[in-house]
């Protein structure tokens, strides 16, 4: 079943308007237990693409820091629980929050800074990765990279690329 499906796409985008769109289109399509874990360096666009999935959840809110509660939830089509793990050094402090819980709960979970975690990435899920194209930080073109483990996360990127007109490779 896996086999059916691209499991890596790339898409460009030229500014936040597109970044945001495209975690709209991800927002909307995701169901509940999808777990998307975001890399990429400070100013990215970690947080742009995130308002984008909380719209496309049907949320009109908007995305405030999880930086000091580590994990802020919001209410949408289905909830939204949003994690910053910037600060976090230790996976004893993670357990300490109870971040696993939310893995095996009945919403999306959207991780900015997944890398501090590497465990993490065992579990099923969509990696977006987001960098500068060859022009560098002055620029607002970004690369971003769509990774998937387990055949549910694979069939959301295949169904993000279908409604695209990206250029996807
Ligand atoms: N194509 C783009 N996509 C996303 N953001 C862009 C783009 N071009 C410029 N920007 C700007 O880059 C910044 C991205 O900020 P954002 O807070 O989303 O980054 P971040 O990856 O979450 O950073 P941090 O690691 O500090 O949490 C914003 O100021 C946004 O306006
Ligand atoms: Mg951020």
């Amino acid at each position: 079943m896996t086999d059916n499906y691209k499991n890596t796409a790339y898409i460009y985008s030229k500014n936040p308007d597109d970044t945001q769109a495209l975690g709209h289109k991800i927002g909307n399509l995701s169901l509940p237990g999808d777990l998307i874990l975001m890399t990429g360096e400070l100013g990215a666009g970690k947080t742009c693409f995130t308002q984008g999935v909380l719209n496309g959840v049907g949320s009109l809110e908007h995305v405030r820091s999880p930086t000091f509660v580590l994990v802020m939830e919001y209410n949408g089509r289905i909830p939204l629980y949003h994690a910053d793990l910037y600060r976090i050094s230790q996976t004893a402090e993670l357990e300490s929050i109870g971040i696993e819980e939310y893995f095996h709960s009945d919403g999306i979970c959207v991780v900015e800074w997944a890398d501090r975690f590497e465990s993490i990435f065992q579990l099923d899920h969509l990696a977006i990765k987001i960098d500068w194209d060859e022009e560098g930080p002055s620029s607002n073109k970004r690369r971003i990279q769509l990774t998937s483990k387990g055949s549910r996360h694979a069939k959301l990127i295949n169904d993000v690329i279908d409604s695209e007109s990206h250029k996807t490779i």
